[in-house]
């Protein structure tokens, strides 16, 4: 079907809402509690509209499409309502640009923006505080957080970790965790998100801090090192460093979501106890080897425990980092060669 947005047809299709056809159509309309995993929240109000042969603004996430249907996000009425609210939120929280980790990549800001805000018109001497700085890899700056609930429907319903929710009420409402714990003392795993849901600079990577603005990162898609899911991620890199890690939204098998050790658990790579050569020890010391010298070896071992026990002696177990064709000759050479189903893999934890 067809609507209007702003005067421009756009192509929709039944079950979209306004915001969704805008998306799809290339037309930007201020938006903050929605997103595409969490759903429709209805609550901050930002994505307003005036709809022809409709009474009052309408919240364009919440509204389906409907053939002929002319929106106008630009009216005066709309604009003065879209202002309102991303005005009383900048007013309302320690919004600090110009240092924050989010700058560039905050949607937020990108409100502010195209709205043509430059400082608040309001403000409140009594803003939101509240740096939590104890849990291992994400940092939270309630002064930033404009209670949108993405990262709680994301802790409760995507990732289904149920930690966090919107507590306290009116001014001072706000994220908590568990039963207003500390997020390092709270039962967090740590997976980060709520982080990746954040639309603005309350739920920070602590690792990615003061390591690259996001105007200096190239993103580079790949596919998660640890277990065999195979969740795609984008490396944020500056330079020849990871600076953040974010799950990729529109890809199977994740849509977004990884774990602790997906998101956080980057740095061995730069390690320098990481193994280059083979290793054999003698004499109850580790010396370096080539491969042939390390794979006769084993062959020799294999075929004397083979002739002394049987092939079901010996047990394979590969690495959940391989690629799928090395796990695949890794158990065709023990079941096929050495003849043991004795195989398995280390993603068991
Ligand atoms: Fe529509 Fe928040 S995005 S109400």
């Amino acid at each position: 079907m067809k609507i209007t947005i702003n005067g421009i047809t756009c192509e929709t299709a039944a079950g979209q809402t306004v915001l969704q056809a805008a998306r799809a159509n290339g037309i930007y309309i201020p938006s903050l509690c929605y997103h595409d995993k969490t759903g429709v929240a209805g609550k901050c109000r930002v994505c307003v509209a005036d709809v022809e042969e409709m009474r009052g603004l309408q919240a364009t996430c919440n509204l389906p499409v409907k053939e002929g249907m002319k929106v106008n996000t630009r009216s005066e009425k709309a604009l003065e309502a879209q202002r309102l609210v991303v005005d009383l939120l900048l007013s309302t929280g320690s919004h600090d640009c110009i240092a924050c980790e989010k700058n560039g990549n905050c949607e937020l800001q990108d409100a502010a923006y195209y709205l043509g805000i430059e400082h608040p018109g309001i403000q409140y001497a009594d803003v939101k505080t509240g740096l939590d700085e104890s849990s291992a890899f994400i940092r939270v700056d309630r002064g930033k957080c404009i209670s949108c609930g993405r990262c709680v429907a994301g802790c409760n319903n995507v990732v289904v970790n149920e930690v966090l929710d919107l507590g306290w009420r009116g001014h001072e409402t706000s994220i908590v965790f568990d039963t207003d714990s500390l997020m390092g003392e709270s039962s967090c795993v740590q997976c980060g998100e709520c982080v990746q849901l954040c639309p603005v600079g309350a739920l920070i990577e602590k690792k990615a801090i003061g390591q690259g603005r996001s105007w200096e990162l190239e993103k580079i898609r790949t596919t998660c090192p640890y277990c065999g899911v195979g969740c795609q991620l984008y490396l944020h890199m500056k330079g020849e460093q990871i600076v953040r890690v974010t799950g990729v939204e529109d890809g199977a098998p994740n849509k977004g979501r990884l774990c602790v050790k997906g998101r956080f658990g980057y740095d061995f790579i730069y390690s320098t106890d990481r193994l280059t050569s083979p290793l054999i020890k003698e004499n109850g010391a580790f010396r370096e080897a080539t491969w042939d010298e390390a794979l006769n070896l084993v062959a020799k071992k294999f075929k004397k425990i083979i002739a002394e026990s049987g092939p079901d002696a010996i047990a394979g177990v590969s690495c959940a980092r391989s690629i799928n064709e090395d796990s695949y000759q890794m158990q065709k050479l023990f079941r096929a060669v050495i003849g043991t189903n004795n195989v398995d893999h280390c993603a068991r934890t």
